[in-house]
């Protein structure tokens, strides 16, 4: 494997958990596109909060309090600045992406009537799929699937005829959690607006990987999660255009959400303020940008370049074993390898690397639809970041090989 500028075994000094032991072995993690690790400079960010200013925000005087408004608004910048998206309010900060995902689907239930289309992709996580059927349920509008064909690739022809002026919303990932497929993203927004259709983008498994320009793309909505992005869980953002944005109303009624209550009526906040319901998890947005700021010193060019030089890597590697199959071919695909060997099942061999101290992820990913496609119960997933090794690589194919043997 040729050597990048990146400095993987500075950078790994970074990640406490990267030293530790599993079953008496040194954890490989591979599973890092379910989350990903934590860096000591974002860990110190939780602890400083928590020792040093932990306060309610938007809500009191004191100093303490203005403190982490402040923090929590700064962090708010950075995600807009990271995702170059035009206004500040523009950023919701959510619980993570499926909480994000559920604000646009509910919000869409009084601008969509029986009659409507929705598109989503075939390669879509539960979680961009199941809002949208109980949307659908709601409305009478209904949900028409994206095909793909066995490479794990979306069949762009087809996305073309299937749009049509009932085409309300498009929903597709950015990024395929189970297969790695890099979607040409720019090319289904532009074909959905001609159409006049929204397009909501799930980015989570891409923010890892690359930065999106949400006003380059211009996408109407693009959700994430912090904890794929070396934060912490239970923090994500919604961005939406400002307009859209205004037209949806909220998803839930409570605290901060309002401008005016009255047992007559209540007038909701301005943007952000109308989707934030409720304490959020002051915390984490402040990881949440700890964490940008982070992943922005190493640089998303050197993150993707190195990422592929393991992903050849490794697929090279994998393919040498007979019987072993990789589902997600994509000429466009990142550090993501799905693979099943003839006759095992993915579960025996993920318990089995785990004993070698090795985390990958076994099942179908949330994601049964492709499970479906290509006739499988599941598959073993090994997903790489920037912080992996070629070692670590060797640890898999030695540890995939050991488990063929002591399983056929
Ligand atoms: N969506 C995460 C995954 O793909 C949890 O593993």
């Amino acid at each position: 494997m040729p050597k990048t500028s990146l400095d993987v075994n500075t950078i790994r000094k970074d990640f406490p958990i990267l030293n530790r032991e599993v079953n008496g072995k040194p954890l490989v993690y591979l599973d890092n596109a379910a989350t990903s690790q934590t860096p000591q400079q974002v860990i110190d960010v939780i602890v400083d909060y928590y020792q040093n200013y932990n306060a309610n925000i938007h809500r009191g005087v004191h100093a303490l309090s203005q403190e982490a408004t402040d923090k929590y608004e700064e962090a708010r910048i950075k995600i807009q600045k990271h995702f170059n998206a035009e206004k500040s309010y523009e950023i919701i900060l959510t619980s993570g992406t499926t909480h994000s995902i559920n604000i646009v689907a509910n919000g869409f239930s009084s601008l969509i009537k029986k009659g409507d289309e929705i598109l989503v992709s075939a390669m879509e996580h539960h979680s961009n799929i199941v809002p949208w059927q109980m949307l659908c349920e709601r409305t009478g509008a209904e949900l028409k699937v994206i095909p793909m064909n066995q490479d794990g690739e979306l069949l762009m022809e087809v996305y073309s005829e299937l749009l049509s002026n009932k085409t309300k919303l498009v929903f597709c990932n950015h990024i395929s959690n189970a297969l790695g497929t890099i979607n040409p993203i720019e090319e289904i927004i532009e074909k959905a607006h001609k159409v006049g259709a929204a397009v909501l983008i799930d980015g989570a498994q891409a923010a890892p990987h690359l930065v999106a320009d949400v006003q380059k793309l211009d996408v109407d909505f693009y959700t994430i999660s912090a904890h794929k992005v070396c934060g912490p869980t239970g923090v994500g953002m919604l961005y939406g255009k400002e307009e859209w944005l205004k037209k949806l109303p909220p998803y839930q009624g409570g605290g901060e959400m309002i401008a005016e209550v009255t047992f007559e009526k209540t007038t909701y906040a301005d943007l952000p303020h109308k989707f934030e319901a409720g304490t959020p998890n002051i915390c984490g947005g402040i990881a949440f940008g700890a964490a940008l700021d982070y992943m922005n010193t190493i640089g998303f060019e050197n993150i993707a370049a190195y990422e592929h030089e393991l992903l050849v890597y490794a697929t090279t590697e994998l393919l040498k074993i007979d019987s072993l199959k990789i589902y997600g071919t994509a000429q466009q695909k990142t550090s993501v390898i799905s693979f099943n060997i003839d006759g095992v099942h993915p579960y025996d061999i993920g318990s089995i690397l785990d004993k070698l101290g090795i985390a990958v992820r076994t099942g179908h990913h949330c994601a049964q639809p492709i499970m479906d496609f290509y006739k499988i119960p599941g598959t073993v997933r090994a997903s790489f970041s920037f912080y992996n090794t070629q070692e670590e690589v060797d640890a898999l194919l030695a540890g995939v090989k050991r488990a063929k043997t002591m399983l056929l």
